[in-house]
């Protein structure tokens, strides 16, 4: 795959290409809490994106897409989000980076990767992680990692139009290899924590629904979260996010709300309290009690969040009786994409051939399955 990009930019544009590449990431648990303020626990992974660069003396950006086998051309001058097309993230990084200050040059982009698209595993917050730090090798604007991660998920606020949290592009930039990122998405503390998992694998299982629905819904649970800490503060000033909130609290303002509010803070609540639990979990190597704060992660997101759909439900019901599945749950936005399971390494293959027919018969649909590992955040190749 990097030596395609690297060919098909040779001849294309007939010059050696700076070549950087970005992660997609994972999450074991703690989903949609990073808009919340609270905590997340992801990872990159084996499946990246790769971005070919170099100068053109010009004031375009002139970039090919090898998934989508199409040109794009803007003007550095004169440009705009274009919502819905791929180029959209690749200019929203370059108007951060301009806001910002930076003189960004002329460029010709070749890009590509193996993260399949909408399948929950950030392809885009990979894709601006990469173009970011390309562009700031490339014309030495030496930005510090963290200033590219709040570029990045800027370029996703503005140029997409997905007022996502940090986690993504964080996850993306800032993974090492065997380890899990914690990271508090309010102060950005983070550890690098290594995930020993001798017997077991880290499985996803792709719906292959996309989500369509996804960046609407997405904004949506934003602002019922946000409605929910206006009606606390009402009572209690000093709380900023629903990170400051606990269930007393929740309580104490439960006539003030709707139940659909009252039912996402109580998730949001509970799903920071699991993270932390889950953590402790992991520290004492206890993989059957991290497994079942997953289960309850996904429960929550499904009954009180509901940003699951049906064929999420069902790969996780499945795995439930299965002893060789510890822990399974959706991961990421929701409404479609993977679901993240820990799975006995010895029985990865068999639970394959008993899960793909299940969902077959059931949805019409081949589910697809992705064994990863974890690997380096974004850098040079
Ligand atoms: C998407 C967003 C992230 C995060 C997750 C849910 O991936 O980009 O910021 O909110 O959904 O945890």
């Amino acid at each position: 795959m990097t030596d395609n990009i690297i060919t098909t930019f040779k001849e294309t544009f007939s010059k050696e290409p700076l070549v950087v590449y970005s992660p997609g990431r994972i999450n074991l648990i703690g989903e949609h809490t990073d808009y919340n303020e609270g905590f997340v626990m992801p990872a990159a992974i084996d499946k990246k994106m790769i971005v070919a660069i170099a100068a053109n003396q010009s004031r375009q950006g002139r970039i090919y897409s090898m998934d989508f086998q199409e040109e794009f051309v803007f003007d550095l001058d004169s440009f705009g989000p274009y919502k819905g097309h791929w180029a959209t993230y690749i200019m929203g990084v370059a108007a951060q980076l301009q806001q910002a200050g930076y003189a960004v040059q002329g460029f010709d982009m070749v890009f590509g990767g193996d993260i399949p698209v909408g399948a929950g595993l950030s392809s885009s917050a990979a894709l601006e992680a990469a173009v970011g730090f390309a562009m700031s090798t490339l014309f030495g604007f030496h930005i510090s990692k963290r200033s590219l991660i709040h570029y990045a998920q800027k370029a996703e606020h503005v140029f997409a139009g997905v007022q996502c949290g940090i986690m993504d592009q964080f996850a993306s930039a800032m993974g090492k290899k065997g380890h899990v990122i914690r990271l508090d998405c309010r102060s950005l503390d983070f550890h690098h924590f290594p995930l020993q998992l001798p017997d077991h694998s880290i499985l996803l299982i792709d719906t292959c629904v996309k989500h369509s629905l996804a960046d609407s819904a997405y904004n949506k649970r934003r602002e019922e979260c946000q409605t929910g800490v206006a009606a606390a503060q009402k009572l209690y000033p000093e709380i900023k996010s629903l990170r400051d909130m606990d269930l007393k609290v929740l309580d104490a303002i439960r006539s003030d709300i709707t139940q659909l509010v009252y039912n996402r803070c109580k998730y949001i609540i509970e799903e920071n309290n699991r993270v932390l639990a889950a953590s402790e979990l992991l520290d004492k190597d206890d993989l059957k009690g991290f497994g079942e704060k997953m289960y309850q992660s996904h429960e929550g997101l499904s009954k009180l969040y509901e940003v699951s759909c049906p064929e999420l439900d069902f790969l996780v019901d499945y795995s439930k009786d299965l002893d060789e599945v510890l822990g399974s749950r959706m991961m990421g936005g929701g409404f479609g994409g993977c679901t993240i399971n820990i799975v006995e390494k010895s029985k990865v293959k068999t639970l394959q051939d008993s899960i793909k027919p299940a969902f077959e018969s059931k949805y019409d649909v081949t589910p697809k399955f992705y064994e990863v590992s974890l690997e380096e955040g974004t850098g040079l190749l």
